[in-house]
């Protein structure tokens, strides 16, 4: 049985490693590309946001198999990222790169979305619902809690499942850019 579960500290391990199970293959063999895809995608949402996380808890193992977590609004966001973003010029410029661009996507949406999210299951947990039922339980909370209006997020324009998947879940596309695609909700 899998549940969804608020994120705690003794998870932080399985989160990072579902990060790195779905992030390029790259990041699961060259560990500048590990701490890159970490300090960008995943560690700032563990350590200055872990409210705004919910994960995919494998009631058998104990471990998460799944996250769903995001920023509330931008101004926070950019200033508390700073830190990682030192980490990842650490890791090589392409990568510092990389993660600006980042970044700037959520810059240029910011005003209209401040808030974005990201999700990501490991593939055995994949389908029967579970990331719809995780992606409503971020928003629902956002929404209810954090006064969340809308909500963004950037997905891969070549990951059609995912599109598919948002576009279920009530999200609109904004923009395609040349490496992903725009997406949003009013909450
Ligand atoms: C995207 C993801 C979170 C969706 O989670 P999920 O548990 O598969 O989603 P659900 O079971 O709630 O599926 C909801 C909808 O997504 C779409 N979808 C799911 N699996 C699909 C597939 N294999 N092919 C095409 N569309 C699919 C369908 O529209 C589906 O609705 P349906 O079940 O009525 O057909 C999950 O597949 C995942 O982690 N993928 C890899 C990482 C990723 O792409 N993350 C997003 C990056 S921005």
């Amino acid at each position: 049985m899998v549940v969804i579960k608020k994120y705690e500290p003794k998870y932080f391990e399985d989160v990072r490693q579902v990060c790195i199970n779905t992030g390029p293959k790259e990041a699961s063999t060259n560990p500048n590309m590990r701490d890159f895809i970490l300090f960008t995608f995943c560690d700032y949402y563990l350590e200055q946001e872990p409210e705004n996380v919910f994960i995919l808890v494998d009631e058998e193992t104990d471990t998460a198999q799944g996250y769903v977590f995001g920023a509330r609004d931008f101004k926070t966001y950019i200033k508390n990222m700073k830190p990682y973003l030192k980490k990842v010029k650490k890791t090589g410029k392409e990568n510092y790169r990389d993660a600006i661009g980042e970044i700037l996507g959520h810059a240029i949406y910011s005003f209209k979305y401040p808030a974005h999210l990201h999700i990501d299951i490991n593939e055995p947990f994949r389908g029967n619902g579970n990331g719809s039922r995780m992606i409503s339980t971020l928003t629902e909370h956002m929404k209810k809690n954090k006064g969340v209006k809308s909500i963004m997020l950037i997905v891969g324009t070549s990951n059609k499942r995912g599109i598919n998947f948002y576009n279920k879940n009530g999200f609109k596309t904004v923009r395609v850019l040349k490496g992903g695609t725009v997406m949003a909700k009013e909450l």
